[in-house]
């Protein structure tokens, strides 16, 4: 499986997932990193791994169409299976999302249908939750609303800040991201007809990693 990784700043699920493929536990090869971002370290982490970049930046184009548009003839260009998001922060047109719908995964810091969009760790700390985590999930139109397949789940503690748990919260997804993303390449993990099924069967409800 040909794999694009889309990024807008640190890169560190891009790290993990780079990682799993130089280990071997993820089998499809990570052709190219887009970055929306001129200046992510993202892209200096692709190139220390030898994977081609490419920079499109949306400030260059009138609106969000002709961005995404511009994106997708990369993604063709790359001949692209499957599209991971990794800390690419903007919001993706319907028909974008429409054409590789079934082929596109988020990772998403919060426990999915909680908290969407941004600020997820202030958001947790401000109501007072006892549980926090991070969501993969395939991407449909709706922001961060598409199925979720996995989930990682920690305990927020008293002298937990924003920071804290955003760090707790990366250690979680850099261990499940290149897993899920592995049950594509593998074959376990599918899209039909706007359903996720996991082992051929419909996956009814996210996958449970276990507390790290
Ligand atoms: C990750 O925590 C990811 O869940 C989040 O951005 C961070 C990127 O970190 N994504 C979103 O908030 C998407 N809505 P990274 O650049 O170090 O991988």
């Amino acid at each position: 499986m040909k794999i694009a990784v889309l990024v807008s700043g640190n890169g560190s699920n891009l790290q993990a997932l780079i990682d799993a493929q130089q280990g071997k536990q993820l089998s499809g090869q990570i052709i190219g990193v887009l970055s929306n971002k001129a200046d992510a370290y993202a892209l200096q982490r692709a190139e220390n791994a030898n994977i081609a970049t490419a920079v499109i930046s949306h400030k260059d184009f009138p609106n969000r169409e002709s961005f995404d548009e511009a994106m997708h003839q990369q993604l063709l260009n790359w001949q692209i299976d499957l599209v991971i998001l990794a800390g690419f922060m903007r919001i993706l047109t319907p028909n974008f999302v429409s054409k590789w719908q079934g082929k596109m995964l988020n990772i998403h810091p919060s426990l999915l249908p909680f908290y969407k969009g941004v600020n997820t760790h202030q958001r947790v700390l401000n109501t007072g939750d006892r549980l926090h985590g991070c969501t993969v999930h395939f991407v449909t139109a709706e922001l961060d609303a598409g199925q979720s397949i996995a989930q990682s789940v920690i305990e927020v503690s008293l002298n937990d800040t924003a920071e804290s748990l955003a760090q707790r919260i990366h250690k979680l997804e850099h261990f499940i991201y290149p897993q899920v993303a592995q049950w594509i390449c593998n074959g376990q993990l599918s899209w039909e007809n706007g359903k996720a099924y996991f082992n051929q069967k419909p996956l009814e409800r996210p996958i449970q990693f276990a507390q790290l």
